[in-house]
């Protein structure tokens, strides 16, 4: 007899995201702690969307469900929980699962195992909307990464990523770089920030600063909170977009390095997680 959703998706050894499915199911993960944090767009319509490190595809179905007309999700399996299981390598089993049971078909939904380093427009074609969400610390050439993830990008990309500002990796909790000047990354070899795939932390102005670097020259960032009770909760967040206003322009003067602080602008965050950061403008570095 063939098993019920919910019996293949108990048979899974391990569950990222959270994924509502039909019939009220809802996959097993913890990720993503703040879904509004992100503030992607309501309405996708239309949109070619790329979502690098797509793991069970939470990301993916998202940008389906707001309209998005095709997402390219792909992997490299890079990012191991746990070296015992499965002998240590993820497959596309959890995001298969789900995309059937949401009945996304394999052209609209499309998936490839490949880094993110070989994405190249004759391959892939281009793209409206970049997801790269809970990547950037994992790459061992993060603006090798974003120039690479520019070249396919037409509009906007959003970033989601570990930081320094409020906990250091290596200097312990509270001992970040709170200030916007501090354009940081700490750098950990050989997995002295918790395992071994994670390679630098950067500060939000940090993270902003490679963003503009590799061709986004408005970007705006946020920090999920600035009172995080753990490392995980110290996590920052970046639009950039391809596309500069005048007024962008003034405000950024001649050095092209200043980008704004804002909360997103989704009204359905959780404040019961999330501390409301102030909106202020960040002075050149
Ligand atoms: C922490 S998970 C984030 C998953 C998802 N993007 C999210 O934020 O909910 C990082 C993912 O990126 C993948 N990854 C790491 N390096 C990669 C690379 N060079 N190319 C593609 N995927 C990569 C890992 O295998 C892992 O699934």
């Amino acid at each position: 007899m063939p098993k019920s959703l919910q019996e293949q998706i108990d048979a899974c050894p391990y569950w990222y995201h959270r994924i509502e499915l039909p019939d009220g199911i809802v996959t097993p993960g913890w990720a993503p702690i703040a879904p509004d944090a992100y503030a992607i767009p309501e309405d996708m319509t239309g949109m070619r969307v790329l979502d690098v490190g797509a793991w069970d595809g939470y990301w993916t179905f998202e940008a389906l469900r707001r309209g998005a007309d095709e997402v390219l999700a792909i992997e490299n399996f890079s990012d191991l929980i746990d070296p015992q299981w499965e002998a240590g390598h993820r497959t596309w089993r959890t995001f298969d699962l789900c995309r059937d049971a949401l009945g996304y078909s394999k052209e609209i939904c499309r998936r490839e195992a490949v880094s993110l380093y070989d994405v190249t427009k004759e391959r892939f074609g281009e793209f409206d909307v970049v997801f790269f969400f809970g990547t950037l610390y994992h790459c061992r050439y993060p603006l090798l990464a974003l120039d690479t993830l520019s070249k396919v990008c037409r509009q906007m990309i959003f970033v989601e990523s570990a930081t320094c500002n409020r906990v250091s990796g290596h200097r312990g909790q509270g001992e970040g770089y709170p200030d916007s000047r501090h354009v940081v990354a700490e750098f950990f070899p050989q997995g002295t920030f918790n395992q071994l795939t994670n390679w630098w932390v950067p500060t939000l102005s940090c993270m902003a600063m490679m963003m503009k670097t590799a061709g986004w020259p408005t970007v705006v960032a946020w920090e999920l909170t600035d009172t995080p009770s753990d490392i995980p909760e110290c996590r920052g967040h970046a639009r950039g977009s391809k596309y500069q206003s005048v007024q962008d322009k003034r405000e950024e003067g001649h050095t092209g390095l200043s980008y704004s602080l804002h909360e997103p602008a989704s009204k359905r965050m959780d404040t019961r997680r999330l501390d409301k950061p102030e909106e202020q403008k960040v002075s050149e570095p």
